[in-house]
Formats: structure tokens, C-alpha cells, sequence
């Protein structure tokens, strides 16, 4: 097998905060995967830096009084030391505020341009008054168009999945000042990535540089259509590089975090003396990036497409993995589950999260569950009771005397294990690392059933059978070796320590094929220790942090007031305190404020069927409508109307009712989920809105 040549890649981390366990599963799986190219012999750069600018950093150093280059420089540290405490080695560690990431961007940018690829647009945006700044998406919240869920970030809602603008949301709040953000236009640059789609759909879809269900997802969501135009400036103040033909204007932080990579590496070849050209211009160095689901367009339509245009080598593949939940669910700080890197060390061994990893990692891109229970386990009964203990159970009978001199008869064992070396091998490049640690343990389930049968501790009463110790030892630590060897990407420590103890260091994937013999065997000292249960939990005490304090409280609907046209969510007088027994329809009065057609197509209305409609006993002008929107949807609604309607009168009634305001909670009496659209001042007059005849439930008003 000729020797390979790899540049490999993790996601660059932002540099606002720790790294976590979720973070984990992908830089022990590019360590993992790089240790093994290295074992098997291929020659491997992986590199990978800091993530530095954007807004995030920008308003975090500003509420901490300092520079954006001090925050950042303490979290690279923090960073470092936590991938080195989880043995993540990268030949180089950069950032994305470098002088050679500056270069580079300029480079990239200048081919863009030449290329024609860069237009211009005007783009409307939230902006926070107070605090002058535009709002990154993350930096608004409000109310789900889609489902109603508040507080939701202005770029998907968490409760059922939808993306959208932040100028989507309904009643967005800045996040950063809590202040109502208006509208305000800027001038931003845009990459024409369409002028490159014939070249994308041929490299997504070549069925060689991507997995096949990221290859048919880009296909079913993007590459059907023609793909929209990047944005990649963001208007002043931005923490990031001021793009040299656009003063004022700065590269988003998406298009100078990939350029990282490269620039990582040229720094690194700065270093070392390392031809920089031949990692990512010419020869036959491939590209592999490794990277969580959530980032996959950027990663496989933006990212090759710049590539393609300033001549740079594009990726041979994207790994995409999926994310981490704990017992099934997202990582939450309340329950402990969000546990940073650092507070996972000071409580247990990386060893034992490196090799849980490896054994839920595959070629997919499913969700990967850490089950602590599990964790246990495994890591007790594999790591411990399999492998550590053929070792323990067996070197100190050869101590004084080493191994045997010729590799005895062992039925097979040994042949067996080193014929598996190919499938391993396999296993591991493929990334399908949970393969490879099934048939490792299988391998090492046939060496404790030898070392059980032949019981050296007893054949060591009878000094008779001294060379038979020696022989079963011999045997018992060469197939610890061999599980050392296969396991030496997700266990380095592991291999170090059988590499001392039997005095030649594990170099080589090779190194399973052939038996130790005659060497000296060192004392046998701890390898790893079992997983006690109180460790695991008091990890997760230690993670513990309680529900943050509610932010003031932001309304979750308007409350009613406007009339035709100004049925804009949020404009409403009363925002902190919800109206009680206000009238829960829309009812007319003067005419309000233009609004712009998009806010008002916001604005989902539809027609429904009253079902059923009662008075609400403590109040005097609610009834309870229950309204079917088609099918089996059915809504609560509120409705401030009994003043003019008798219930028994509306039921079976279709009429009109805007579906996507938040759900709200109307003291003592439940929660509304949605609004009846009605007109007239009030009491007895109050004249529901209801569609001609033939209208069915659902329709939405347009
Ligand atoms: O999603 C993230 O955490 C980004 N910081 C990853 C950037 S990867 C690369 F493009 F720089
Ligand atoms: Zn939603």
C-alpha cells in the first residue's frame, strides 16, 4: 500500500466558549482517525484553530469591559489544554485572527471578485438602537411564526424545527439590550454561488466526496433550485477583517472560519518547513474535513465553491457526523448534562470517553447517545475487564524471567487476531469505528477464554509447570498486544503503557503481525482504573447550573387592539401584562400605522369550525371556543365576545382566526392558542368575521 498523504480537519470551536463533551465526539473522532492513518503508516497533518470573529465575541468582550483579542487569547489557551487533556493532537493549533487567515481571505476574496461571483444588495435588518449594532440571528428572539413557541432565536425554532429570518419572528426582542430592534437597511456583499452550480451538483453528487444521504439531502434541498446568493458582509461594528474593497464592510464570520483551515496550515508550513502548495494546491494530497451536521452546507456548497474559484484543492471528503444527546435528550445545564471538557477531567479518564465514543461512531450520521449507565459498563467490562486484565492477570508470572524465546503453540490466537488486521484497518478508514471496537472485543473475549482455561495463577503452585507459565504469559501478553495495537488510535495512553511493559514500543499497525519474543517484561503498574458510579454522577453535580433567571417578561402576543392593516404582532400597548379579560378578537378601530406586506403575510389566518363554545364562568366577556382547523386539529381559543354572542350560537360555525400567535395564558382560565377576528367597538357590538359559504377549515386567508 503506497503511503498517503492527509490534511485533516476539525470544525474550528468559536472562540466564546468551552469545549463540551458534545464538541468531544468530533475531535475524538478526527484524533481517532488521524492516529490511525498514522499507525497504518500515511503521512497526516491536522490542523485546526480557533474560530474567533463575529458578533458573539464582539458583545461578550464589550459586557466584559476588554479586548475581543484578550477574550480570545484566554479561550485558546482554555482550549488547548482542554483537547490535550482528551489527548486531541493537532500539528497545529491557529486562529482565525491571523495574519496568514488575513492574507489568505484577501486571496479567496480577490479570485471572487475576478471571477464576477461578487454583487451587491441592499438587505433589511434588525437593528438594535441602543446598542447600535445590526442583530445576528442569534441575537434576536421572539415568537415562532411557524408553531407560536416563544422565545425562539431569530434563526430556528427549537420546539418544531422551523428556519426562518429573524425578521420572520413575531414580537422579536434584541437579545443583547431587550429592546424592540427596528428595521434598517445596509448594503452587503453577496457571493453568486449559482454561476457555480453545475460544478457543485457534479462534486456533491459524484458519489465520492460526501455520504450518500448528505449527498441526496443538498440534492432534495438546495441543488433542485437555484441556489440563492451568499451574504457574506456584515456592515461595521463587526469583530472580524474589514474587506479591503468595501470600507465599513466585514467578512462574515462563515467566510474567513473555513479559510482558517488553510491558513492553519500555512502557518504550520512556516513552522516546520512543510511545502504549502503541495498540502493544498498540487500533488496528491487529499483533503478530508471532519464536522457536525448542523454546518453541512457551509461546508459542502459554499466551502468547495470558493475553493473551486481561487484554485485550491477541494475536499477528497466531508465526514459528517450527527449530534450528542445524553440519555436520549439535548445536553441541558440544569440536569447536569452539559458537562464542559474540563470538568469532565477532573472526574474521569479521557480513555474512557475516547473509547465509549469509538464505540457509537459509524459511518452515519445518526445521533450519537451517551447513556451514563452504559458508559459505565462498557467501560468496566471492555476497557477494564477485557483488555487491562489479560495484562494484569498475566505479566507479573513473567517478570523475572521475560517472555518465552519462541512464540508457543497458542491454537491459533495469535494468527487469528493478525488476520483481522485488514478488516480493522477497513473498519477505521471507513469511520466506522464502532465496528472496529466489536471485533477488537471479539478478539479479546477468545484471549480471556484461553487465559481462563489455562489459569496461569494455578499452574503456578506447581513449580513443575514454570515453562508452562512462561508459555501461557508469552501468549496471554502478545494478545494483549495485539488489542493494544488495534486500539492505539482511540487508547493511545493505552499502547504507551504496553509498549512499556513489554519493552518495544507499538510503532506500527503492523506491529500485530508479528509475536514478541525473549524481551524483558516490566512491573506491571496501573493501566486503568474501573469507572466507579459516584464519579460519573458527581461529574454531572458538578455540571449542574440552575435555570437562569427569566428575562423580563417578553409578551407572547400583541395584545388585541389593531384593526385591518395593523394586525402586526407585538405592536400592542400592554406587552408586560397580559390582558385578562380584554376582548380576544381583533376589533376595529381607526385606522393604524402602514405596515409592510411581508409583516402582514405573517400573519397566518384561517378558517375554522366552532365545535364547541361555552361562557367562561369568572369572566365577563370570555367564552371558550373549541375550533377545528381540518382534521383532527383543534385549537382552545378565548374569546372576548360574550357580550354580543350568546355560545350556543356559534357552534358549528366556520369564522376566521389568526392561528400563529403565541399560545397565552389568560389568569385562572387556560391558555388561548390563537384569536378571533371580530370588528366593532365592543359590548353588544362585536361582529365575528366569517368566510362565504363553501370555505372549508384550514383554508388560510390570502
Ligand atoms: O459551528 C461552529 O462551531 C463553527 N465555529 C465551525 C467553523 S468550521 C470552519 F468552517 F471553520
Ligand atoms: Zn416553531
Amino acid at each position: 500500500m503506497s503511503t498517503r498523504r492527509l490534511l485533516v480537519t476539525s470544525a474550528l470551536p468559536y472562540a466564546n466558549g468551552h469545549i463540551h463533551i458534545g464538541h468531544l465526539v468530533e475531535y475524538i473522532q478526527t484524533d481517532i482517525w488521524v492516529r490511525f492513518q498514522r499507525l497504518a503508516g500515511n503521512e497526516v497533518a491536522y490542523m485546526c484553530a480557533d474560530d474567533t470573529h463575529g458578533t458573539a465575541i464582539m458583545i461578550r468582550a464589550q459586557k466584559e469591559g476588554r479586548s475581543e483579542e484578550s477574550l480570545i487569547a484566554e479561550m485558546r489557551e482554555a482550549h488547548i489544554r482542554d483537547f490535550a487533556g482528551f489527548d486531541v493532537e493537532f500539528d497545529y493549533y491557529g486562529s482565525t485572527n491571523s495574519e496568514e487567515n488575513r492574507e489568505l481571505c484577501h486571496e479567496i476574496w480577490a479570485a471572487l471578485r475576478k471571477a464576477g461571483l461578487v454583487v451587491e444588495e441592499d438587505v433589511r435588518q434588525l437593528f438594535d438602537t441602543e446598542k447600535g449594532t445590526f442583530l445576528a440571528d442569534r441575537f434576536v428572539k421572539g415568537t415562532c411564526p411557524k408553531c407560536g413557541a416563544v422565545d425562539q432565536y431569530g434563526d430556528n425554532c427549537d420546539k418544531c424545527g422551523a428556519t426562518y429570518t429573524p425578521a420572520d419572528l413575531i414580537n422579536p426582542k434584541s437579545t443583547l439590550s431587550g429592546t424592540t430592534p427596528e428595521f434598517r437597511t445596509a448594503r452587503h456583499l453577496f457571493v453568486r454561488i449559482e454561476d457555480l452550480h453545475p460544478f457543485l451538483t457534479e462534486w456533491t453528487q459524484s458519489g465520492t466526496h460526501l455520504q450518500p444521504e448528505v449527498a441526496n439531502y443538498l440534492k432534495g434541498h438546495f441543488l433542485g433550485e437555484p441556489l440563492r446568493d451568499w451574504d457574506i458582509s456584515r456592515p461595521a461594528p463587526y469583530f472580524g477583517f474589514e474587506i479591503p474593497d468595501s470600507p465599513g464592510n466585514y467578512w462574515y464570520v462563515w467566510f474567513d472560519a473555513p479559510i482558517g483551515y488553510i491558513a492553519a496550515t500555512k502557518a504550520w508550513c512556516k513552522k516546520t518547513g512543510s511545502d504549502f502548495d503541495s498540502w493544498w494546491k498540487t500533488g496528491p494530497a487529499e483533503v478530508h474535513h471532519f464536522i457536525g451536521k448542523d454546518i453541512t452546507y457551509f461546508h459542502t456548497l459554499f466551502w468547495p465553491a470558493m475553493l473551486k474559484t481561487a484554485g485550491f484543492k477541494l475536499p477528497t471528503f466531508v465526514h459528517i457526523h450527527g449530534f450528542l444527546t445524553v440519555a436520549g435528550e439535548k445536553m441541558a445545564k440544569t440536569k447536569g448534562t452539559f458537562v464542559r471538557g474540563s470538568t469532565y477531567l477532573e472526574h474521569l479518564d479521557p480513555a474512557f470517553l475516547r473509547y465509549y465514543y469509538a464505540t457509537k461512531l459509524s459511518k452515519g450520521l445518526d445521533d450519537l447517545d451517551l447513556n451514563l449507565k452504559e458508559f459505565e459498563e462498557k467501560v468496566n467490562s471492555d476497557l477494564v475487564g477485557k483488555v487491562v486484565n489479560l495484562a494484569s492477570r498475566s505479566a507479573k508470572f513473567v517478570q523475572e524471567t521475560g517472555l518465552a524465546t519462541i512464540y508457543p503453540e497458542d491454537g491459533g490466537l495469535f494468527a487469528e487476531a493478525a488476520a483481522a488486521r485488514d478488516e480493522i484497518a477497513a473498519d477505521y478508514d471507513a469511520g466506522d469505528f464502532s465496528a472496529a471496537m466489536r471485533k477488537i472485543m471479539a478478539l479479546a473475549d477468545k484471549a480471556n477464554r484461553y487465559i481462563d482455561e489455562k489459569s496461569p495463577w494455578t499452574l503456578r503452585k506447581d513449580p513443575s509447570k514454570a515453562d508452562e507459565v512462561r508459555q501461557v504469559c508469552t501468549v496471554a501478553l502478545n494478545l494483549f498486544r495485539q488489542l493494544a495495537v488495534y486500539l492505539a488510535p482511540v487508547l493511545p495512553r493505552l499502547a504507551n503503557q504496553a509498549g512499556e511493559l513489554l519493552q518495544t514500543p507499538i510503532r506500527s499497525w503492523n506491529d500485530v503481525a508479528t509475536p514478541l519474543v525473549g524481551t524483558g517484561v516490566s512491573p506491571f503498574t496501573h493501566m486503568l482504573k474501573r469507572v466507579d458510579e459516584k464519579q460519573v454522577q458527581a461529574m454531572i453535580e458538578a455540571s449542574k447550573e440552575p435555570e437562569p433567571v427569566a428575562a423580563p417578561a417578553v409578551p407572547a402576543t400583541g395584545a388585541p387592539t389593531a384593526a385591518a392593516g395593523g394586525v402586526t404582532p407585538g405592536a400592542s400597548t400592554d406587552e408586560a401584562t397580559p390582558v385578562v379579560d380584554g376582548p380576544e378578537c381583533l376589533v376595529a378601530e381607526p385606522l393604524a400605522g402602514v405596515i409592510a406586506i411581508d409583516d402582514f403575510l405573517k400573519v397566518d389566518l384561517r378558517v375554522v369550525r366552532v365545535l364547541a363554545a361555552e361562557p367562561v364562568e369568572k369572566s365577563k366577556k370570555l367564552i371558550r371556543l373549541t375550533v377545528s382547523l381540518g382534521g383532527d386539529v383543534r385549537r382552545t381559543i378565548f374569546a372576548g365576545i360574550k357580550t354580543a354572542y350568546d355560545p350556543a350560537t356559534l357552534v358549528g360555525r366556520l369564522i376566521v382566526v389568526c392561528v400563529n400567535l403565541a399560545p397565552r395564558e389568560m389568569k385562572g382560565v387556560g391558555v388561548s392558542e390563537g384569536m378571533v377576528l371580530a370588528a366593532g367597538p365592543g359590548d353588544k357590538e362585536i361582529f365575528i368575521l366569517s368566510p362565504d359559504s363553501g370555505a372549508k377549515p384550514g383554508q388560510r386567508l390570502h
